[in-house]
């Protein structure tokens, strides 16, 4: 099988390095990859934005199963126009990919189908929001509906700075352009959790869960990044837990989307908040997490495009996942500045005694070939990914690898893990 992987990041570097393993992959393409993936794949030019773009590739290349990593050609369309050109693609078609790309839509499909959320109110206009805000009491949440790279969800401590916050979402101050719809919801407190499964529209089979890291700073301070760092372990949920969220959150999602016939074909990424009144869902994607599908894939041991392509046929049910036993953990190490401005272009090195280390895949997210020298191309540059047998294991492994690995500028938490191994600690 020829495969092709849309997108640039260190999750199409895990899902380039999986599939690759895959006996039935003879050829990895990965559109437009970056300076690690071209290791595992043949990179070629593609322009993630633009539709027409994707398709003169995808008919150019031919490949027997297109996955798609990142939201944007979701968002697009790319799965409706490549099955219509006849090719086999992973991922759901726009309009299942509603339940990421609006949050008003993911708000209401949630409340019609009974499923645990927070309160909510979804106001067009600065007016609708001052009534419905009385209803939420401060810390207030608001949320831009559509996509914002994780820049559209605004915490206040008060009535005034969420209308504040507001008001700079609606007049396009915050994010460029001006909102038409923005969410109110109730602050939930708690654990996050990513429980992220595959579907192929009526079958649900879980990934191992994970834990994402999203602020800057150590002790989980500063402002919110793509994720600075995962681990995923066989603690993190019981077994009653992770079939009850299976059952009251993923199974009725699923069903949900098919009863209203627009059927969720893909990765479904459940972002849950563990309340003291249980786990209710924050958000969802429509598709592999980043840097989630690092730790996990590396905790796979069966074949991921076998149940790729069971998702695609509708036969997920006869398709098993086997994972290891244990733990894993990915460190994310980023350029200087992020997630603000930063430089790029600095020579990386040390890769090659961090790849000694056992257990460690380190996984390209920002990074580019120029002349023979690898060099840092993005805010995360790198997600240093271990397995072990338990997550301090794990960890250690991880940290250990990043201590060979040099760029001007590096930065990453030292303390990716650290709720975890404090509860641990604290039981034993
Ligand atoms: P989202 O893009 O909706 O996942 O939001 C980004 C992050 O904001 C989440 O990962 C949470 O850490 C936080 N967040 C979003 N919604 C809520 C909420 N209702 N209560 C508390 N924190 C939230
Ligand atoms: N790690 C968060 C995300 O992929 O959205």
């Amino acid at each position: 099988m020829k495969v092709l992987i849309l997108g640039s990041g260190g999750r199409e570097h895990a899902l380039a390095w999986a599939v690759a393993g895959s006996p039935r992959v003879s050829e990895v393409v990965c559109a437009p990859g970056n300076g690690g993936i071209a290791q595992v794949a043949r990179c070629v030019l593609v322009n993630l934005k633009d539709l027409d773009s994707m398709v003169r590739l995808v008919k150019t290349e031919r490949p027997d199963l297109t996955i798609v990593g990142p939201e944007l050609p979701l968002s697009l369309g790319i799965v409706d126009v490549l099955q219509e050109h006849g090719f086999r693609v992973f991922g759901p078609t726009r309009r299942a990919a509603m339940l990421e790309t609006s949050k008003s839509f993911a708000k209401r499909f949630l409340q019609r189908h009974a499923i645990p959320t927070g309160n909510y109110a979804v106001c067009a206009n600065a007016a609708e929001l001052e009534k419905a805000i009385d209803m939420f009491h401060p810390p207030i949440v608001v949320k831009a509906d559509g996509l914002a790279a994780g820049k559209g969800v605004l915490i206040s401590d008060s009535r005034a700075a969420a209308l504040e916050a507001a008001r700079g979402l609606f007049c396009g101050a915050t994010l460029g352009e001006p909102e038409k719809q923005l969410v109110i919801e109730e602050f939930l407190e708690g654990e996050e959790i990513s429980f992220l499964c595959l579907s192929d529209g009526m079958n649900v089979a879980p990934l191992q869960p994970a834990q994402d890291h999203k602020r800057i700073g150590e002790g989980d301070t500063g402002p919110n990044t793509g994720g600075m760092g995962v681990y995923s372990s066989d603690d993190l949920l019981d077994p009653a837990m992770t079939e009850w969220i299976l059952r009251h959150i993923a199974e009725p999602t699923i069903h949900g989307m098919a009863s209203e016939d627009v059927p969720f074909v893909g990765v479904l990424y459940c972002g849950l908040m563990m309340t003291a009144r249980g786990p209710q869902v924050l958000e969802f994607n429509a598709r592999f997490g980043d840097p989630e599908t690092q730790a996990i894939l590396l905790r796979l041991d069966s074949d991921l495009v076998e149940s790729l392509e069971a998702c695609v046929d509708g036969r997920l049910a006869d398709s098993e996942l086997r994972w290891r036993p244990g733990a894993s953990a990915c460190v994310v190490a980023s350029s200087a500045g992020y997630p603000g401005s930063y430089k790029t272009g600095f020579p990386i090195s040390g890769l090659a005694a961090a790849a000694q280390v056992p257990g460690v895949e380190v996984f390209h997210a920002g990074s580019a070939q120029v002349g023979g020298q690898l060099l840092t191309a993005g805010g995360r540059v790198l997600g240093i990914a271990a397995l072990g047998e338990t997550l301090d294991q794990a960890l250690g492994r991880a940290y250990q690898a990043l201590a060979e690995i040099h760029f001007e500028g590096i930065y990453y938490r030292r303390d990716i893990g650290h709720r975890a191994l404090k509860s641990s600690r604290s039981a034993s």
